[in-house]
């Protein structure tokens, strides 16, 4: 990422479809490195570079951009067509909503911190 990159990152807001929780997410940062800021015990860490999934989300609404590979093995072509991606791996663009899939959705829409 360049300086001028850098420079322009913004933070924009992000919503968790489940409960409407928000974070604030930086442009150059991905959607997981948000999302730990929620505090959420048992959000897992898991390798943080595309290979495992735990992080797997459906972005249902807002842009988003991808900022690292992710393993075809957990995201498919239809997976990308319908917004399936790897918190650890895009970006956001804007605002966008995220609905939790997979094994960090339990992490995520548990009540208490
Ligand atoms: S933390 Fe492993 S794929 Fe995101």
């Amino acid at each position: 990422m360049t300086d001028v990159q850098l420079a322009a990152a913004q933070n924009v807001v992000v919503t968790i479809a489940e409960t409407g929780e928000t974070y604030r997410c930086r442009t150059d940062e991905s959607l997981l490195t948000g999302m730990y800021r929620l505090g959420k015990r048992g959000i897992p860490v898991g390798c943080r570079g595309g290979g495992c999934s735990v992080c797997k989300v459906q972005i249902t609404a807002g842009a988003y951009a991808q900022m690292r590979p992710m393993s075809r093995e957990y995201v498919s072509d239809d997976d990308l067509a319908q917004g399936r991606v790897l918190a650890c791996c895009v970006r956001p663009l804007e605002e966008v909503t995220v609905a939790v899939i997979g094994k960090l959705n339990k992490c995520v829409t548990r009540s208490g911190t």
